[in-house]
């Protein structure tokens, strides 16, 4: 699996521990989008990079942090084919996957512990999507008419 990951000021931090994280991983390829340290930058130029690569197909899924996870999700959220979810436990994580599909996890790294976070991954990584009824759901929010 191929994933981007990326954050602001507000989620730098959390960004790093989580790619040691996914390194220990060994199945999934990691790319750094950045930033990379605590000087102020805007969420948007980082959630941009990482959900056109989801949209575009460069990568398979992508992670997105900032302080709360509202802001990344919003702007990933405006990109075609991307379904991000603001994952703040085990249990929002393993729906995203089941019902939603989720291709874009987001989390606040001002929300969140390390453990937490960790936990929210692991499970977003290996939980699969149900299809089904969930698929037809899908279907009806690719049809709605793009956002100006
Ligand atoms: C940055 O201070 C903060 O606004 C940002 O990380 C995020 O929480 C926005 O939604």
């Amino acid at each position: 699996m191929k994933l981007a990951i990326g954050a602001d000021h507000g989620g730098w931090e959390l960004k790093q521990y989580i790619i040691d994280l996914l390194k220990k991983n060994g199945v999934i390829e990691v790319s750094d989008y950045g930033t990379s340290g605590p000087n102020s930058v805007d969420y948007p130029d980082y959630g941009k990079k990482v959900a056109e690569a989801v949209s575009n197909g460069v990568v398979d899924r992508g992670i997105l942090i900032c302080g709360t996870g509202i802001g990344m999700s919003i702007v990933a959220n405006r990109f075609p084919k991307v379904r991000a979810a603001l994952c703040h436990d085990h249990f929002t994580a393993k729906m995203s996957r089941q019902h939603n599909d989720a291709n874009v996890l987001v989390m606040g790294e001002r929300v969140l512990g390390k453990g937490v976070a960790g936990e929210i991954v692991q499970t977003w990584i290996e939980t699969a999507f149900e299809g089904g009824r969930h698929q037809l759901r899908l279907d009806k929010i690719g049809q709605l008419v793009p956002q100006k």
